[in-house]
């Protein structure tokens, strides 16, 4: 293999030509599909000729025509990735090319595929080029027109983007649409979709009294599936209006589900494709946590039309642009529909989990990255959650108000427009005549900031002082970093755990008042810019307890330097009830590690009274919201912990989690028994805040007692599992029978496939909830797996659900035999040859092998070597295997 290409951001340059109109005309086949594309190309330079290279892989070149003359071959190169014409003309012309392609034996999923038996493309990033020759970059803007002609029988829906314009019958059976996109769009959110699909059909009228025609496309047997998607969508089209006064710019919007898809959905110009996890559910098919998804999901989606297709990226660096501004709407849009709290610590709980790690490991990056070799392994959690963050900053800054006049300017001064971070950061700016000095380092910096803060009380001043340092680590490419711009939210409690009246804070030689409209607050928010730095708040009567970063107002690690009689006082009392559940995580987190040094010392373990009773009063507090309290007796994950340590080490975090989850369960069992019983229900399920809320405790409790394996809660977690009217219960009840191995486990689990055997979402639950099972030695299981009827390699949601599901059981995956390093190593190499995006995704899990012992490292170090060796190796899984070894 040639060592493949990195691209850099410093390397951008505009492009010599646009395009300003494309028509595609697309005849679907079941041997061949042949693409005629003809394309208005506008040289950027008059009267200067540049070569005008265009983009292709997998292509079979018909013919070129340029003016409507057939090219000859030495008019052009082409090569295994371009068509390159030397010396165009100078003037605007018409490219007319053919292609030939064959969507049925594309297993990679992008460019133009058959997803059980219908045709559906995906370009983003880079698959349009599978499709015909094109300046595939987003900052090549053009109107699309979309001819598509197929067997009328097997494919009787034909859908692109835009307006249907014409449609008709053809000779030998088949039949044609043509679609009109008026919207000027880049490549990436171009589609097509053929096939067999019922919709189901709802109208939004908005604001301004256009009337939308909303159809959700599916197999016809899973349209009774599709109500909460509509409902989504329509909830997410008035809240955008609401909250950013966005409308629908066209009389159509679709959404297609398609089983097989590389990624969660796609946001094609009126025509979004999703995965069918994220469109299909009904209360016996779908846990509440799907409902969730679907909701944040369907709005994402819908978000993009705005940000990100009205207004998108310039290249591909600046990705975050419209995924963390996209993000950081949908998890607005879903706090408003939902528990703003619970929703909050469910977002920084993903980031810690999964962006951390990331940022603190060789794949680590900015939310703009500054190279890539591909870009497909650029959508990370860094690019969207941390990119979320970054927009959420804006907002803890300037207030609602201020960032909605962002918003506003950013859309006055882009609108149609390809643009970049800093664009975005200028309209934030200018709307507000604000100083973020250098805000901007979010951008370009990796890795997780750490702050330290100490604090003082002078009671003879009344004053009380927080110092702060920071340091942000090295990150590959990346030694030495400059100190960022950080803004902590800060709260000052009483000894009766209200909050203190906060007027005036001391810093740089300046008092600065910090009253609102003379009234003092109670949240001030620090912009913290230095290595170190001092706040001294004025007029603090006595010694307070502070509430440091309410609300997560960074994405940072936070070291301070209260004690333990302080976290558990704001576990009690804190007013940011984001800061009550951050108490108890790191209560959990400090715990955790004192006992797991006990136990690597062979030292019998005991659970601090302490934390038993404030686990206790949370649960028992009818006051506090379910969701809640479900989130906050929930420990902090093993990953966690195992990142807080010189050397991970999975068995003993392991044993550690295993064992307090035990102990709270033996020690609170009246409590957690009482739970269930007050939270179980018989009523029709319901998506809503009250049901959910209670669902979750209920089932938080159930976990915790079925861990203590007994006869009795064995029994209670059957009777659940065997009663229970709806997925989200009866799979919780399964997933707690299933800790414990043994009988029980094994005939509940086979009852549960029998039952759902038909629905292929149900069943890949069942296959994640058996491969992330920490049984000791499951990697038999799971190899046994693959060979289940239920399994096929070639459906990411099935990987991701058997593969994916083995790479979150830390025991499993890093078994000191080596046999997880081992199988994982086989498996990639396996789904490289079919699917090079999903097998980066799954070999993304050996990348932090240098945190474990040396024994592991060795072993995992030797499948990461044979799979960079190996022949063929697709860019993707190199980028990630080789910048791991690296
Ligand atoms: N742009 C999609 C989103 O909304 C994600 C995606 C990327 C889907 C690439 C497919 C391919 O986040
Ligand atoms: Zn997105």
């Amino acid at each position: 293999m040639e060592t493949p290409k990195e691209i850099f951001l410093k390397h951008y340059k505009m492009p010599d030509y646009f395009f300003d109109t494309v028509d595609l005309k697309f005849s679907l086949g079941e041997d061949k599909t042949i693409v005629c594309s003809r394309i208005t190309v506008l040289p950027r330079v008059e009267g200067v000729s540049f070569p005008l290279i265009l983009d292709g892989q997998d292509l079979k070149l018909v013919s070129i025509k340029l003016n409507g003359e057939e090219l000859k071959k030495e008019d052009f190169v082409l090569d295994s990735r371009h068509l390159i014409l030397a010396s165009p003309p100078t003037k605007p012309f018409i490219l007319e090319i053919v292609t030939e392609i064959y969507p049925q034996n594309n297993t990679s999923l992008e460019g133009l595929y058959k997803s059980s038996g219908n045709f559906c493309t995906q370009c983003e990033a880079e698959g349009f080029r599978k499709i015909t020759f094109y300046q595939d970059r987003p900052d090549i803007m053009a109107k699309y027109t979309c001819h598509v002609e197929a067997d009328k029988t097997l494919y009787p829906v034909l859908l692109s983007n835009g307006n249907l314009i014409e449609q008709g019958d053809l000779e030998d059976g088949r039949h044609y649409a043509l679609w009109e996109d008026p919207f000027k769009k880049p490549s990436y959110l171009f589609a097509l979709v053929a096939g067999q699909l019922i919709s189901r059909d709802d109208t939004f009228v908005t604001r301004s009294g256009r009337k939308v025609s909303l159809r959700i496309w599916t197999k016809a047997e899973d349209v009774p599936k599709t109500a909460h998607a509509m409902h989504s969508l329509m909830a997410a089209m008035k809240w955008d209006e609401e909250v950013f006064g966005l409308e629908y710019d066209l009389d159509l919007f679709n959404i297609v589900a398609v089983p097989d898809f590389n990624m969660g959905a796609m946001e094609n110009k009126s025509l979004n494709i999703f995965n069918s996890k994220l469109v299909l559910a009904s209360p016996e098919t779908a846990t509440d946590a799907d409902y969730a998804s679907i909701l944040g999901v369907i709005g994402h989606e819908y978000f993009h039309n705005w940000t990100g297709n009205r207004v998108t990226c310039r290249d591909w660096f600046q990705l975050s642009l419209k995924e963390g501004l996209t993000v950081f709407r949908d998890q607005e849009f879903s706090s408003d529909m939902g528990s703003r709290t619970v929703k909050r610590i469910a977002d920084v709980s993903r980031l810690r989990t999964y962006q951390f790690p990331q940022d603190a490991g060789p794949m680590a990056h900015p939310v703009r990255p500054h190279s890539y070799i591909k870009m497909d392994n650029f959508y990370t959690v860094t690019v969207y959650e941390k990119g979320a963050e970054v927009v959420r900053m804006y907002k803890t800054l300037l207030g609602s108000s201020g960032f909605r006049k962002g918003m506003d300017l950013y859309f006055k001064r882009h609108d149609g427009q390809a643009v970049t971070c800093e664009d975005f950061f200028a309209a934030m700016r200018d709307a507000n005549d604000a100083d973020f000095s250098n805000f901007l380092l979010w951008y370009s910096q990796a890795g997780t900031p750490l702050v330290k803060v100490t604090s003082s009380y002078n009671s003879e001043t009344n004053t009380y002082s927080l110092k702060f340092s920071q340091q942000v680590p090295p990150t590959p490419g990346q030694p030495v970093k400059d100190p960022m711009f950080i803004p902590v939210a800060i709260g000052l409690l009483d000894s009766n755990g209200n909050d203190l009246p906060l007027t005036s804070v001391f810093h740089e030689g300046l008092l600065h008042s910090i009253s609102s409209n003379g009234h003092p607050v109670s949240t001030t928010v620090l912009r913290v810019t230095k290595e170190e730095e001092e706040f001294v708040f004025h007029d603090i009567p006595h010694k307070p307890v502070p509430s440091i970063l309410r609300n997560y107002s960074a994405p940072i690690r936070l070291d301070s330097d209260l004690t333990d009689d302080d976290l558990f006082f704001l576990l009690d009392h804190d007013s940011d009830e984001f800061n009550r559940w951050e108490a108890g995580q790191i209560l959990g987190r400090k715990l955790m590690l004192s006992l797991v040094a006990d136990y690597q010392q062979n030292k019998p373990l005991v659970l601090n009274p302490k934390f038993v009773n404030g686990m206790k009063s949370i649960l028992c507090d009818s006051s506090l919201d379910k969701e809640f309290i479900a989130k906050a007796i929930t420990l902090p994950g093993e990953g966690e912990i195992m990142d807080m340590m010189e050397v991970a080490d999975p068995d003993a975090v392991h044993a550690v989690r295993c064992f307090i989850k035990k102990q709270l369960a033996s020690e609170l069992r009246g409590e957690f028994l009482t739970t269930v019983k007050d939270n179980s229900s018989a009523e029709p399920y319901e998506f809503n805040h009250h049901n959910m809320t209670r669902r979750a405790l209920k089932n938080t409790a159930l976990a915790y007692l079925a861990s203590l394996d007994d006869l009795e809660l064995t029994k209670l977690a059957l009777n659940e599992y065997k009663s229970a009217t709806n997925l989200t219960e009866q799979f919780a009840a399964l997933t707690a029978i299933a800790q414990n191995p043994g009988e029980a486990r094994d005939s509940v689990l086979a009852d549960f496939y029998r039952k759902w055997e038909h629905d292929y979402l149900v069943v890949n639950k069942w296959l994640t909830l058996q491969a992330i099972s920490d049984i000791p030695g499951n990697v038999k299981n799971v190899q046994r797996l693959l060979n289940h009827p239920s399994f096929d390699i070639r459906n990411p949601n099935k990987v991701y659900s058997l593969i994916g599901g083995f790479c979150g059981s830390p025991v499993n995956l890093h078994a000191k035999d080596g046999s997880g390093y081992e199988f994982l190593g086989d498996i990639v190499l396996q789904l490289d040859k079919l699917n090079p995006q999903v097998a980066a995704r799954m070999v993304s899990a050996f990348s932090r092998w240098r945190r474990y012992d040396e024994t592991r490292q060795a072993l995992a170090k030797v499948q990461l070597e044979k799979i960079v060796a190996a022949n063929g190796l697709s860019e993707n899984v190199y980028e990630i295997a080789s910048k791991s070894l690296a």
